[in-house]
């Protein structure tokens, strides 16, 4: 948290679909065509996607993780993987090639990729998208903040589901993984794919042959995040979660998305970060979020 900056790189602009297609277990991925000037969004930030209230029956914007994005005619083809649920995650499947959403973004703060250290990325369900888009750069050469050029990464890639069924476009997670050189590890539940059991328990199973330090970013269920942090803060490894909060507008002014900070969260607040960040005892989702360490959260008081 304490090195977290407030983004200020986002904007509001209309979108227009491209292609919205079935994509297993019950989701849809959605192709959005945004153009400038949306900036290059990060593994871990999400978009805000506003729908026409008449035609949606909904009011506000619903936060969505970034599960793909490339560059196209001057701005960005950008992609969701998302489960209609509800009322505007069934609107949002309505949609169809051509008609227009509003979307602002990209927002909050994504995970640290260039932390050193081996990458050990850990998805439960549609936490996976994110998380293949996290691989994905990864595996891009860059320049650090020193202007340092940084090799290509590889990661090892832990998912993991109640059954194969729910193992949330299990295909394209092969397909990318194996153009970027990741290594991916399955689990489930009831052990109809990979290791039987929990992704906690496959990463025991798992770590002896990952080179040390790992770095954990993980998302998906609150109840998998807590479990992962638990284990990572009993070893002193560095651990970054995919948090969620019902959120209203998605850039600190509501107030609406708060979680719990833990005492080294608390003692990290200072009253000089950005006003749009939470307070002593709350972080705000949105800001200073949705991706947070570990240690800066009271995971007992996560809902
Ligand atoms: C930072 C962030 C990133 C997200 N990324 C994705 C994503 O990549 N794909 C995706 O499918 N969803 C994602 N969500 C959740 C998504 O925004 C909710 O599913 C959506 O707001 C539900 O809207 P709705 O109108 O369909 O459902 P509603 O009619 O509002 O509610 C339907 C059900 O969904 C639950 N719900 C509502 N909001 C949330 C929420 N924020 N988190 C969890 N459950 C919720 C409600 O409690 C209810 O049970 C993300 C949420 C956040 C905060
Ligand atoms: S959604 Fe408004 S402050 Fe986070």
């Amino acid at each position: 948290m304490s090195t977290a900056t407030l983004a200020t790189a986002w904007r509001q602009v209309t979108a227009s679909v491209v292609r919205q297609v079935e994509y297993g277990a019950g989701h849809c991925w959605l192709d959005l065509d945004v153009p400038a000037p949306f900036v290059a969004p990060e593994p871990g930030q999400f978009v805000q996607l506003l729908l026409d209230s008449t035609a949606s029956g909904t009011l506000l914007p619903r936060p969505m993780s970034v599960a793909d994005a490339s560059p196209h005619m001057g701005g960005w083809r950008v992609s969701f993987l998302y489960a209609p649920v509800g009322t505007g995650t069934r609107a949002l499947a309505r949609l169809r090639p051509g008609d227009a959403v509003e979307t602002l973004g990209p927002l909050g703060q994504g995970f640290p990729l260039s932390e050193r250290g081996t990458p050990v990325l850990i998805a439960g369900g549609r936490g996976v998208a994110p998380l293949l888009f996290a691989a994905d750069a990864l595996a891009r050469p860059s320049t650090t903040e020193m202007g340092v050029p940084s090799a290509p990464r590889r990661c090892e890639f832990l998912f993991g589901a109640r059954g194969e069924a729910q193992l949330v476009g299990l295909d394209d997670a092969r397909r990318r993984l194996d153009q970027t050189g990741g290594t991916l590890h399955l689990c489930t539940d009831d052990g109809s794919r990979g290791m039987r059991g929990n992704v906690v328990q496959l990463l025991e199973q798992k770590l002896s042959g990952f080179a040390p330090p790992i770095v954990i970013h993980a998302c998906g269920p609150h109840g998998m995040l807590r479990a992962i942090a638990e284990w990572a803060l009993a070893r002193d490894v560095r651990a970054y979660l995919a948090m969620e909060s019902v959120m209203a507008c998605g850039t600190g002014v509501c107030r609406g998305c708060p979680l719990p900070r833990s005492t080294t969260g608390r003692d990290a607040w200072t009253s000089t970060l950005p006003s749009l960040f939470g307070n002593a005892e709350q972080a705000m989702c949105c800001t200073e979020g949705p991706v947070f360490e570990a240690r800066d959260l009271d995971w007992e008081r996560v809902a």
